[in-house]
């Protein structure tokens, strides 16, 4: 948070707007952000909200809204910013909740009674206007936080020393604002967890050349219908690799069918129900339809659910494979065979994208710029997402309900705030 600061000044002057709060989904509608305008009060004044919280709990129980004014005078090196689009994370609950690794900065910088902090961490915002001093940014500019912990579910923010903190979006042309709002945390975890532990690409070069494959390398994933499970599966047939991924079992048969041809259709090889994959004959399917008597082995396995489920990704590794844990969406431990650690010399490792982008920002905007490029070039689906509408007079409730919403399995996409023109 400490890169993000607001002048707060005065109250904000209340609207008599009606109330526009709609769910919609899947498809995201964007043309209307393109043409920008920011609530001017007084004297120059932004008028701005944010979504906060003074102390962890439940986000139905400790997240508010509050209403600021942010001066217009900017500091030197600062921008002032609106966000277009901001999603919500399953760790922006866990932040809430105060059970995700980091812990945000409660400050008093937008004036809330008790210190606060603003949630959310990714999000597309642009410039509106520039202090003198900055140089790389200019208004009209599409940026997003060069690192984690930002707070974008707000309407405005003020941010310091603007060329560290926000990456511009070298070419906005031909990108919505979900799309730059969503790159940074799925689609940059499935790119650098697919690249970074186990040479999939080398793999394959080499089992091709040796005549003991005739596909790309596989990796295995659970959760693969999540934001970074489509990603990893998009990633994954672009670069030539082949994938087993694990859904969750549908009550209703023809939504899981229609699922299982979804992911196909982004790409994955094989698709499989949970329930199908825990069965005790799911480790003889691997060997015997998909990996050529275990000829052509999965070296790597991409665990976000964890409990018996990521034991099994486990078990369906080759020799010497990796495991990477990067999600407990079950609640549940790791559960482990011993055995699997002693006779076949796996390797488990976690990861966590911030620690990644923190370290390394030329990285990160090389992998963003990356990933935006494939979205121009239609070859990354956006993943399904229900747009949250936020407008100046959107209820409190409708805003914390969508967060609260978000750790519910079986959703139909992932919600996003999008801001409204008269915000
Ligand atoms: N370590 C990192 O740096 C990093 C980065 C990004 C994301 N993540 C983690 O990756 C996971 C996925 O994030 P996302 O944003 O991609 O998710 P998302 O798009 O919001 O999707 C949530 C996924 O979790 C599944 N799920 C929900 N409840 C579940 C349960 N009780 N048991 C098993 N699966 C369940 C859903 O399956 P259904 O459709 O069947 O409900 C869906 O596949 C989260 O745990 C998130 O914290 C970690």
């Amino acid at each position: 948070m400490s890169s993000v600061r607001i002048t707060t000044c005065r109250p904000a002057v209340s609207r008599l707007l009606r109330p526009k709060a709609t769910l919609r989904c899947p498809q995201p509608s964007h043309p209307p952000l393109l043409q920008v305008r920011h609530k001017s009060g007084p004297y120059g004044y932004t008028q701005a909200k944010a979504l906060v919280f003074s102390k962890y709990g439940e986000p139905n129980d400790v997240l508010y809204v509050h209403k600021h004014s942010i001066s217009p005078s900017l500091p030197n090196k600062s921008v002032l910013v609106r966000t277009l689009a901001a999603p919500i994370n399953p760790a922006d609950v866990n932040t809430i909740q105060g059970t995700y690794g980091a812990k945000p900065s409660f400050s008093s910088l937008i004036g809330t009674s008790e210190p606060s902090a603003v949630g959310g961490n990714e999000g597309c915002f642009e410039v509106v206007s520039v202090g003198s001093g900055v140089t790389g940014l200019k208004k009209g500019d599409w940026v997003l936080p060069a690192k984690t912990g930002f707070g974008s579910w707000r309407t405005h923010a003020l941010v310091e020393d603007a060329d560290k903190a926000l990456l511009k979006v070298s070419d906005k042309g031909g990108l919505t604002p979900l799309q730059v709002a969503t790159v940074s945390v799925n689609p940059c975890s499935a790119y650098r967890m697919l690249k970074d532990f186990v040479d999939l690409i080398d793999l394959s070069v080499k089992s091709y050349a040796s005549g003991r494959s005739t596909g790309g390398a596989w990796f295995i994933q659970n959760g693969a219908n999540s934001g970074v499970g489509r990603a990893a599966i998009q990633l994954g047939k672009l670069w030539g690799l082949r994938s087993i991924n694990v859904v969750r079992s549908r009550e209703d048969k023809e939504a899981e069918r229609k699922l299982k041809e979804e992911l196909k259709g982004l790409g994955a090889t094989v698709v499989v129900t949970e329930e199908e994959f825990m069965d005790r004959s799911f480790t003889a399917r691997v060997k015997e339809e998909f990996t050529d008597g275990g000829k052509d082995p999965i070296m790597l396995g991409l665990n976000c659910v964890g409990g018996k489920n990521a034991g099994q990704i486990a078990r369906c590794l080759g020799e010497g494979g990796t495991m990477v844990t990067y999600g407990a969406m079950s609640k549940q431990p790791v559960m482990l065979p011993t055995g699997l650690l002693i006779f076949k010399d796996l390797r488990f490792h976690g990861f966590w994208l911030s620690r990644w982008a923190n370290r390394d920002t030329e990285g990160k905007k090389k992998t963003i710029e990356e990933i935006l490029s494939l979205m121009k070039e239609k070859k990354f689906a956006d993943v399904p997402m229900q747009e949250i509408k936020w407008d100046w007079e959107t209820k409190e409730e409708v805003l914390k309900e969508a967060v609260q919403g978000t750790l519910q399995g079986f959703r139909s996409g992932k919600g996003v705030f999008v801001f409204g023109e008269d915000t």
